[in-house]
């Protein structure tokens, strides 16, 4: 595929606004390819409703989604390469993060809309940014999108990690804003 024909989705999930997360995605983007496309979603904006897995625990037909969560469906599918930017929280992804994944579930089963075939193929990434001292503990965060793609069939990007805890310190993780550079290419 060409870089023109690329179109990458950033969510951003951090529970607040500029965060180090959303910083450090930036920085990588600077460097996608000029003709590459890119989106940007702050999943908090969207107040995705929890998701109610009906009526039969995984296997009835879910009902197509309306209002924001067409929106972020439709950005989705649209996607050819999904960004998880998500902060690390409790050792795993954001809540904002993980309602949105929970969300997969449902759109798995809208009749018609083969979810799971359409998102073979994309390419899933994280970039994320943790306040404690060891990024090995990021490793439940990083297995949890693995896993995601394998299952979904995705192809795997990679994770971006960044140190950081007060809004704008990931600015001093110069190693970070190192790897950040090459992260997409
Ligand atoms: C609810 C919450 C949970 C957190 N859990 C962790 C954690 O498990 N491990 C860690 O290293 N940092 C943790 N942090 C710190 C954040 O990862 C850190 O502040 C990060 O910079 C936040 O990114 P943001 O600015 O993009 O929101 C937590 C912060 C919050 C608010």
């Amino acid at each position: 595929m060409s870089d023109s024909e690329r179109s990458f989705l950033f969510l951003v999930g951090s529970s607040r606004a500029d965060g180090n997360t959303e910083t450090l995605a930036r920085h990588a983007a600077e460097r996608l390819p000029p003709t590459a496309d890119r989106h940007w979603l702050r999943l908090g904006d969207l107040s995705l409703p929890l998701f109610e897995d009906r009526p039969r625990e995984g296997e009835g037909p879910c009902p197509a989604p309306s209002g924001l969560a067409a929106t972020l469906l439709q950005a989705t599918l649209s996607a050819t390469d999904i960004v998880v930017v998500s902060p690390l929280d409790w050792y795993g992804v954001s809540t904002a993060t993980k309602l949105y994944l929970d969300h997969w579930s449902g759109w798995m089963r809208v009749p018609g809309l083969d979810f799971l075939e359409r998102m073979r193929g994309k390419t899933l990434w994280s970039v994320t940014v943790h306040g404690g001292q060891d990024p090995a503990t990021a490793a439940p965060l990083v297995g949890t999108l693995r896993h995601t793609a394998d299952y979904a069939g995705m192809r795997w990007g990679g994770a971006l990690l960044g140190h950081g805890s007060r809004p704008g310190d990931v600015l001093r993780d110069t190693a970070a804003l190192g790897r950040a550079k090459t992260f997409f290419s």
